[in-house]
Formats: C-alpha cells, structure tokens, sequence
C-alpha cells in the first residue's frame, strides 16, 4: 500500500468509484486532509504505551457522546414528583435501568465512562509531565488540553446532577454555594447559577442544556484545536528531542513513520485492550465499590435530609481536598473563599507549567534526582489527597493520623511543586540528550 493509502489508486483507474472519487475530492481536501494528518503525518517511531491515551480519550468521548444520545431519548430533566412522590427525573433514569430494552448497559456504558474519562486522561496529562511534553513548541496543545479538563470537569459536575439522587442534589448544593463564599458578589453569583434559592428544576434544567449541548460542543472545538496544534508542531516522544532536527533530503524525519497505518494499528490495539476492561466494569462491577457509583445515589434527593456525609466522585477529590484543606480566613475573607481560590488554582497553576519548568532536557530519561523524586512525592500527594477526599474531614488513618492536617501539608507541597519549579529545574543534574530517538 502506497503512503496515501488506496485513495490514489482508486482516483486515476477510471471506475465509477474513482470517478466519484476525483469529483469529490475537486471540491473537498479529502485526499490532502487524509495525507496531512494520517499518512503523511510523521510521528516518532519510538511512541510507547503512554502514547495509548490520547486517542483512548477520543474514544471515550465518542462512547460518552453516542450513550449520551440514547439516554436523552428517555431521560426527563424534571424535579416535580410524580403520582408515587418519586421525583420524575430519578423515576425516568429507573425506568431507563429496567423497562427500556439495553437501557442499563446504555446508563453503565456512561456512567463507566464518565470514570473511564477522567482516569484515561489523567494518565494522558501525566505522560506530558513525564515527557515534557508541555514544553517549547507545544504550550497551546498543553494550554488547549487544560482547556478541555475545565470543560470535562464542567461536564462531569453538571451530569451528575441529572439522576436527582441524593448525592447529586447535595453535592450540588455544596459546590454551588462555595461560590457564595466570594465577597460582594457571592450570594448573587451562586443564586443566578441555580436559579433558585436551592437547587431545584431551574438548576436541573439548566445543567441538563449545558450537559448535553453547551460543554460537549466546547470540548469538540477543543479537542479539534488540540490535534491541529499537535499537527502543526509535530509529536514529542519518550526521548523529548525533535525529530524534525533530522530529516532526510525530502524533508521527511528520519525517525519518523507515517502515523497511518503504523500508529492506527497500534491505537486499535489499545483500544480494544482498553474495551475489554471497559466491559470488565460496565457488566460485572459498574459501582465499583462505589467510587464509580456512589451509593447514596441509588436514594432518590430529598431536599429536607442532608446525607452524614457528602463527597464528590473520585475524579474530583484531589482538588476536594485541596479546598478543605483551607481552613483559615485571611484578609478578613471567610476560609471557605480562600478554599474556593485554592482548588481553582489547583487546576489553572497547570496552564502555567511551560513557562515553569527550566529544565535543559524535557524527557524523565535525561533529568535529574531532583525532578525524579519530587514527581515521585507529587504522584504520592496528588493521590493521598484523592482518597482523603473521599472521606470525612474527621478521618484518621488507622484511627490515629488524623487526614485533614496531612491534607494540608500535601496540598502546600502540591503548590510548592510547581511554584519553585523555575528553581529546582535549573539546578537539576541532567544527562545528555541523544541526537537520535532510541528504539529497541
Ligand atoms: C478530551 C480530552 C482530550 C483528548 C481527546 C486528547 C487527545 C489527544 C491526542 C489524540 C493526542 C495525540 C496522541 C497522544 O499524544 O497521546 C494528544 C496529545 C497531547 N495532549 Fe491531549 N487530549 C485530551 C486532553 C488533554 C489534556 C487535559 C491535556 C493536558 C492538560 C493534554 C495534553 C496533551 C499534550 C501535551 C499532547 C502532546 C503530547 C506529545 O506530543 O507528547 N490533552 N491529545
């Protein structure tokens, strides 16, 4: 097969397809979009599995977008009670799960990939600060990908207010009314965002449009934007040089093949690796233990019982603990405000990354014991600060390390990281870059 693919073949031999062919592609750049994004799109030879996880998020998002659809064809964004006192948009998520033919594998497949998303593309932010891949040229992919983890976050939030349960409808309430914390303008901000003086059906309602139009057209553009600047400025790799330093008297890279087909049979090899334990969750354990689905969700809300205790999904809780982990007011402004600010800032400090690290080398390989070991620490922090936002602020380990202060030293160390980075990445021991990739 030529590096265009059959599309060439087919448009020079006369058939009727080929004619077909050559008449639309006259009037649409499918051969040359073809050409510059799949077969003559030079990635580095040497992706590793880490390079699974980009295209795995494009094919979560498609399972979230089709599910999505078929869900809303039963779903009803209602909070009035029906005529058993159930509120009807808890009762028409019921009645998706067990009168509507395929209607729980449909509801499974999406709340799995709600997790699936946030796990795939944390490993797939996490590989970029392996690799520095956020580095000279890549700051707008990195600053679009931050972008589309605001958005995703948006999205996940608002969705999981639809079922109406019991954690939908708290854990909405509690997030909501953090924003009334910022002064002057708090108490009208978080009225105007839920239309109501609780979260009611003007909130309901409102999350639904933004759930299934608003945010997911966002991400869409988004992610069109981040492929076409990756393709703009070519794929970093696990050895963090260029590749387009070397090329060949055509200007092709020397270590560079064609993404199709090389890289399309690799990804599908990943996705249906990532399929099989997909359907591993979504047939025999879909709560998972409940960290996928809370329990207190299978309880339809009740406005007038606040559940013992109230935590956000697992994808949330890093950044949960962060904000907890505020507990004193400064400059005169309730703690609450300040907690609001660092979990804000948990994710946007990110954006800055680029311009942060002043490290000679990008890949993990060539830096030094310093970048090793406090990414080490921050992997550690980041996922202790997940699992003690699952819990109560009153958590100890054992019984005996109380959580919330070590959720406090986790969280400054968390910013610690990233502030003195332009520091630490100077001054790091680093080994030098080869010329070429290495590939085994
Ligand atoms: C809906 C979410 C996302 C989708 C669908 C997506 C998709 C992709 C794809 C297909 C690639 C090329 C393949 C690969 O390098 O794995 C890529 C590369 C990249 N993405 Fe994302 N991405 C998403 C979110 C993010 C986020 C949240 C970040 C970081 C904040 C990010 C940062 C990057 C970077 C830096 C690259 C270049 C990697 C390199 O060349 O080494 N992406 N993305």
């Amino acid at each position: 097969m030529g590096s265009n693919g059959n599309f060439e073949k087919y448009k020079s031999d006369g058939s009727l397809l080929g004619n077909v062919l050559e008449w639309f592609d006259a009037r649409f750049p499918a051969t040359s979009m073809w050409r510059a994004h799949l077969s003559e799109y030079y990635a580095p030879k040497n992706f590793n599995f880490w390079y699974f996880f980009g295209s795995l998020a494009m094919v979560v998002l498609a399972i979230q977008l089709i599910t999505g659809i078929f869900l809303v064809m039963f779903y009803k964004p209602d909070a009035s009670l029906n005529a058993s006192g159930i509120p009807v948009a808890f009762a028409s998520v019921e009645y998706i799960m067990r009168d509507v033919q395929w209607g729980w594998l449909i509801r499974y497949m999406h709340s799995t990939g709600a997790s699936a998303f946030f796990l795939v593309v944390y490993l797939h932010m996490f590989r970029s600060l392996l690799y520095g891949s956020y580095r000279k040229p890549r700051e707008l992919i990195w600053v679009f990908g931050i972008l589309l983890f605001l958005c995703l976050m948006a999205e996940a939030f608002m969705g999981y207010l639809l079922p109406w349960g019991q954690m939908s409808y708290w854990g909405a309430q509690v997030i909501v009314n953090l924003f009334s914390a910022i002064p002057l303008i708090g108490e009208p901000l978080s009225l105007w965002i839920r239309g109501d003086f609780v979260i009611g059906d003007a909130t309901l309602n409102r999350f639904f449009s933004f759930h299934v139009i608003a945010v997911p057209l966002a991400l869409l553009g988004l992610v069109v934007a981040h492929i076409l600047a990756l393709h703009e400025v070519g794929s970093n790799n696990p050895d963090g040089i260029e590749i387009k330093k070397t090329v060949n008297d055509k200007g092709i890279p020397l270590d560079g093949i064609p993404f199709h087909p090389y890289y399309t049979v690799k990804d599908i090899v990943g996705t249906v690796g990532f399929l099989i334990i997909f359907s591993l969750i979504v047939f025999f354990a879909p709560e998972v233990g409940g960290y996928f689905l809370e329990y207190n969700n299978f309880l339809p809300a009740d406005p007038l019982k606040t559940p013992l205790h109230i935590a956000p999904v697992w994808y949330f809780t890093p950044f949960y603990s962060m904000l907890r982990a505020m507990i004193w007011p400064l400059f005169g402004i309730d703690a609450k405000f300040w907690g609001v600010v660092a979990m804000g800032a948990g994710v946007v400090i990110l954006a800055f990354l680029p311009w942060l690290d002043r490290s000679p080398v990008k890949s993990i390989r060539y830096r030094g014991p310093i970048f090793k070991t406090l990414l080490a620490i921050l992997v550690f922090a980041f996922l202790i600060l997940g699992f003690l936002g699952t819990k109560p602020p009153e958590y100890a380990f054992f019984g005996l390390i109380p959580g919330a202060p070590i959720a406090q030293l986790l969280s400054a160390y968390y910013f610690l990281f990233f502030l003195t980075m332009p520091w630490w990445s100077k001054i790091d021991k680093c080994k030098p870059e080869p010329e070429r990739v290495t590939f085994k």
